[in-house]
């Protein structure tokens, strides 16, 4: 009912009584009154005026599923959206999720992560209601070694949806980081649950900087957002919509037709190539030339005899014009 509400107040630019509300859905006024107070609960900025009655601001940038499923031009993704205003991080409430059954295509999206995770062990800090956290639910059938190539493409996805909205050249640094200007705007967590050589499901979790308008001291160097690279602020769900668009027509075609058909896009997209690289193995730092993209994703690097040795993962810095490595 809360939602019959809200699709009224979003095509009044005035207020809307109380009694009109109710004669329209057939309910009393207390009852428009309490399903009001559940969606201010939810976020919703309605102002009540006493004779006048309601009226929804157009400020809203909540990413529940009523709100996400208008957007969406996708067959599975998304069409489950679980959302919550605070978990501890999406990959985790998506593997619960997955373990209970939820079906390919499902998403978990959340205002606030309180352990947000990064690769390699790292936190990812979760500026509220700036930006995306979002981890999507796949079953393919696929093989775990194959699993990376789901991270490859969702980095492909991820750039092509923002350069659909931004018009930014944006650019990936192998194998998952999303770039703009050198600077890492997107981060990407794939996680799965296999067993021998079976996956049960894989869960792949992005995190967007859109509407953070500073980072701190120790980062504002390696990161940046939608805002800051295009001075505007932009609605999450769009984005998010435009981003599953992409991952569903991407991933579709990946299990159909595997890898192979995605490596000249994303070696278009790869900013690593032809760059001095940093490897960093544990302990262990060596410098090469990041030379090719191999067939299944991996980064093929020259070391600093000549040799060419192909890497599966790990962390890459990449030297840019300027000499620094990002
Ligand atoms: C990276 O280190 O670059 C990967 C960052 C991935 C962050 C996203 S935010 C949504 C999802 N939930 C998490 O806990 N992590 C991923």
């Amino acid at each position: 009912m809360k939602y019959k509400i809200l699709d009224i107040l979003k095509n009044r630019n005035e207020y809307t009584s109380g009694e009109e509300l109710g004669k329209l859905l057939n309910i009393s006024r207390t009852a428009v009154w309490k399903n009001i107070s559940k969606l201010k609960e939810e976020g919703y900025n309605i102002l009540s005026v006493t004779n006048k009655g309601y009226l929804l601001k157009n400020d809203n940038d909540i990413l529940n599923e009523f709100e996400i499923n208008k957007l969406l031009d996708t067959e599975i993704f998304g069409r489950k959206c679980y959302y919550f205003n605070e978990v501890t991080s999406t990959n985790d409430e998506a593997k619960l999720k997955a373990l209970n059954g939820a079906c390919e295509g499902s998403i978990v999206i959340t205002e606030k992560q309180t352990s947000g995770k990064g690769r390699l062990g790292r936190n990812w800090f979760s500026s509220e209601k700036a930006g995306i956290f979002m981890s999507m639910i796949l079953r393919p059938d696929i093989i775990p070694m194959q699993a990376q190539q789901i991270t490859l493409i969702t980095g492909i996805s991820v750039s092509s949806a923002l350069e659909n909205l931004t018009n930014l050249d944006v650019k990936i640094k192998w194998p998952n980081d999303v770039v703009i200007n050198g600077k890492k705007v997107c981060g990407i967590l794939t996680e799965m649950s296999a067993e021998m050589e079976i996956i049960k499901f894989i869960i792949t979790g992005i995190g967007i900087n859109v509407n953070n308008d500073y980072f701190s001291e120790e980062i504002k160097n390696k990161a940046t957002s939608i805002l800051l690279e295009t001075g505007k602020r932009f609605d999450r769900k769009n984005i998010i919509a435009e981003v599953l668009k992409e991952f569903e027509k991407n991933y579709f075609l990946y299990c159909k037709n595997g890898f192979n058909q995605f490596l000249s896009e994303y070696k278009n997209k790869c900013l690593n190539l032809g760059h001095q690289v940093k490897l960093i193995n544990k302990e262990n730092i060596t410098f090469g030339i990041a030379k090719d993209i191999s067939e299944n994703g991996e980064l093929i690097v020259e070391d600093e005899e000549g040799n060419l040795k192909t890497v599966f993962s790990g962390e890459v810095s990449v030297k840019m014009k300027d000499d620094k490595y990002i």
